[in-house]
């Protein structure tokens, strides 16, 4: 996920793409630059860090021009480098792009350029489009960019600037957004609608699929290489705060409706076929996996409970014993580790002190250190010997939600991974399970439509001072991450427990107004859970339940309110069944008028001990 910003007009275009970048950023910002039409060249400014580092440098060098584009990165393919930062020209530099999203088949492009002569200055896989347009152009830029996309598979929204093209710029969009902003004689083209408030609320959204040519006088768009398209501009009436928000109240609300694309992005090339899974960055060779004895998951907070859910699929699906530890304890216990065990450090930031710290206990002890990271270029990633990135965009909530799917699929794919290298996992149940990952963004998409009945419910229960969730097996985990988003962010008072440890001590705190949240989306052990439900209900406890299309027939009946979630394969169940926990804490946190976004006491990334 990074920050596009295009302009055509008659003003100096430096300020206004540095401008449109900084209204961007928290899209991605380990790396950001500029390229501007001057005279009949391109000149190029670009540096790792964050935009003021570009600033900074402009100042020094500047450049002039009325036509650029510009952007922020967050890296995907090739560590965060001036080198990896775009716009990527050509092997002329007449030509250069900037890019958001992913090119699956890259490796393979870059291979046949080079075998053609193409000279690469980067690690990316943008920098083969700049190439495929450069053998495509023959005069017709907007031919040659639908020529050069024709080859490449993926998610994207690129943007082209020619020199031999001055006045225009050609953008196309693959599911990765892309907007254009119609001024008066000037155009522009951003990732997203705060960058264009500030000279124009008349935008036209380009759809998938489609091609934008913006000039000085607007914008002509078509299908990519096909009938043109006629659409009416959209008038903006959101202010610049909201419109960072995508329009939501709050940057929370937008990463969990971001969870399906997240999701999409995190499985994007790593399911090539129905029999493969193709982790980049994953290097474990099968000798390597057969020879494990123990997997040891660390992380903290919301990823620690990642990798609860993460030990059971290695369990289940490699059939490696595997036990996930906190990150802040793990180095306490002198862990008996060795040297054919694999340690799996999860973290959305790479950058938390205790995962970090446990993580090189682990190294030390004789462990391979395998790193689910989001932030590219993060302090684990770069100490693991394997990175399997999460691809969730920037979090910007301190609330994590859409990392936390992310690593639960990113997870999945490691032990079936793991699983079919040491010749345990039949390849009908591979099959099944990659149809079942396939699915999970449409269904990720069908639990966020249960958002107007939790919404229902957080109004009528906003008030309540205890709320326990209760689950077995898969759904425990899922139990504790809906507690501590409760706890995080609406400071209700909440514990999650394995349903049949009620018994042993907690059922005595259950009275009259004690809410229970009861998650059975396991076939094998709904009667079990709905055993505990009996428990609770009969001491007055009022029951919310969470099923799947699977369990909701056997749970509904026990319960004061049932929510469901699509069925899927039960161990990618918590996948589904988090999300209408999410929007429970955030309504509840909304409704009593917390701080959604920044909670009290806590951050982001925790970067002591
Ligand atoms: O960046 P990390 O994933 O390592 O962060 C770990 C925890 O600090 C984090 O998940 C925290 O628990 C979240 N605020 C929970 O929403």
């Amino acid at each position: 996920m990074c920050g596009i910003m295009g302009y055509i007009g008659n003003r100096p275009a430096t300020p206004v793409l540095l401008d449109g970048l900084r209204r961007l950023e928290y899209r991605g910002y380990d790396s950001a630059g500029v390229a501007v039409l001057n005279g009949g060249t391109i000149e190029v400014r670009k540096v790792a860090g964050k935009l003021a580092r570009l600033a900074e440098l402009l100042e020094r060098a500047p450049v002039d021009g009325v036509v650029g584009i510009g952007h922020t990165r967050w890296a995907t393919h090739g560590e965060p480098s001036d080198g990896n930062a775009h716009p990527h020209a050509d092997c002329t530099g007449r030509v250069v792009v900037i890019h958001n999203g992913i090119i699956e088949n890259f490796l393979e492009l870059k291979d046949e350029l080079q075998g053609r002569g193409h000279r690469f200055r980067s690690d990316t896989d943008t920098e083969v489009l700049a190439h495929l347009i450069e053998e495509a152009f023959h005069g017709d830029l907007a031919k040659a960019v639908a020529q050069a996309v024709a080859k490449a598979r993926g998610a994207y929204a690129l943007v082209v600037l020619s020199a031999d093209a001055p006045d225009e710029i050609v953008a196309v969009r693959m599911i990765s957004p892309l907007i254009v902003g119609l001024g008066q004689d000037e155009t522009l083209l951003a990732s997203d609608i705060p960058a264009l408030l500030p000279y124009t609320r008349d935008v036209v959204i380009i759809e998938d699929g489609e091609m934008a040519v913006i000039t000085r006088a607007g914008v002509a768009l078509s299908r990519i290489g096909g009938d043109p398209v006629v659409r009416e501009p959209t008038r903006i009436t959101w202010d610049a705060a909201a419109a960072e928000k995508g329009g939501y109240e709050h940057f929370m609300l937008k990463e969990i409706h971001e969870q399906p694309r997240a999701l999409q992005e995190t499985l994007m090339a790593r399911l090539p076929s129905d029999r493969e899974i193709a982790l980049d960055g994953v290097a474990i060779a099968p000798d390597a996996a057969r020879a494990l004895t123990k997997v040891w998951l660390v992380a903290c907070g919301t990823a620690y409970h990642a990798g609860l859910v993460g030990r059971i699929l290695l369990e289940r699906l490699a059939q490696i014993p595997a036990e996930a530890d906190l990150g802040s304890e793990f180095r306490y216990r002198e862990p008996i580790v060795g040297r054919h065990a694999l340690a799996v450090a999860i973290s959305q930031s790479g950058e938390t002190a205790d995962t970090i710290a446990a993580a090189r206990e682990a190294q030390v002890r004789g462990a391979r250190l395998l790193a689910v990271a989001n932030v590219v270029g993060s302090t684990l990633a770069r100490e693991a010997a394997d990175v399997l990135y999460t691809r969730a965009g920037p979090e910007i909530a301190v609330c994590s939600t859409k990392a936390y799917l992310t690593q639960l699929v990113a997870l999945a794919m490691l032990a079936m991974h793991l699983g079919h290298a040491r010749g345990v996992l039949g390849r009908a149940r591979v099959a099944g399970l990659i149809r079942s990952l396939r699915a999970l963004p449409a269904h990720a998409q069908a639990a966020l439509e249960l958002e107007p009945e939790v919404v229902r419910l957080a109004e009528r229960l906003h008030h309540v001072e205890d709320v326990f969730f209760i689950g077995r097996g898969l759904d425990y985990p899922v139990a504790m991450e809906g507690s501590l988003k409760l706890k995080e962010i609406s400071y209700v008072h909440s514990e999650a427990l394995a349903g049949g440890e009620l018994k042993h001590g907690t059922l005595a705190l259950v009275t009259p107004g004690v809410v229970v949240v009861a998650l059975a989306t396991q076939p094998e052990l709904v009667d079990k859970t709905v055993s505990n439900i009996q428990q609770v209900r009969a001491r007055g406890a009022e029951v919310i339940g969470l099923g799947t299309a699977d369990t909701a027939a056997a749970l509904g009946p026990h319960v004061d309110t049932l929510f469901t979630v699509p069925a899927t394969d039960p161990l990618l169940a918590p996948v589904l069944s988090v999300i209408p926990l999410q929007l429970f804490a955030y309504h509840v946190a909304r409704l009593r008028g917390n701080d959604v976004d920044q909670p009290r006491n806590l951050a982001k990334s925790v970067t002591v001990e």
